[in-house]
């Protein structure tokens, strides 16, 4: 079987979707899953290209037990094709990431981050750049809430 790939996108790649790639790979590692699901993260934006996360990202993911390692990139083209979902944190990286779309047919695999968050569906993944520290803790509990769900998805739609 090949692995399901899973792409978790916000602006600067530096808060919000790298939280999220570390606490799903948290998850995949946990069940034993890293045959089956690739999990990376990525930017709309160029602000942050080859940085590693913000500092208060590091903190927040290291309170909470999970190892965070990764490298900013900047979204593109190609990853449309090669993903199977594409997970945006708000609604202006959904936005985003379907600019650079030239199938219909992506639209499909593009989703907002909390779809999956039972508390809060359909709403956005707040910004937590200009904030302070508990704007991470918040973000952290949402991405931790939401990315159970989205494992349960995947382990009952795409693992079999
Ligand atoms: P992220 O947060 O999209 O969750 O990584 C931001 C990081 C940087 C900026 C904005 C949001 N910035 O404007 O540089």
């Amino acid at each position: 079987m090949t692995k399901v790939k899973v792409l978790f996108v916000c602006l600067g790649n530096i808060c919000r979707s790298p939280l999220a790639e570390a606490i799903f790979k948290h998850k995949i590692n946990n069940k034993n899953l890293n045959e089956y699901v690739a999990v990376d993260s990525c930017g709309t934006s160029n602000y942050h290209i080859g940085d590693i996360p913000d500092p208060r990202t590091i903190a927040t993911a290291t309170k909470n037990g999970i190892k965070i390692d990764h490298y900013v990139r900047q979204l593109t083209a190609d990853d449309l094709e090669e993903f199977d979902y594409i997970i945006a944190m708000d609604r202006s990286n959904h936005h985003n990431i379907l600019r650079l779309s030239t199938k219909t047919t992506h639209a499909d695999k593009v989703m907002l981050m909390r779809e999956f968050d039972s508390l809060g569906r359909g709403e956005e993944v707040p910004d937590p750049y200009f904030g302070d520290e508990r704007g991470f803790q918040e973000v952290f509990e949402i991405l931790d809430r939401a990315t159970d769900s989205f494992l349960l998805h995947i382990e009952r739609n795409v693992i079999r």
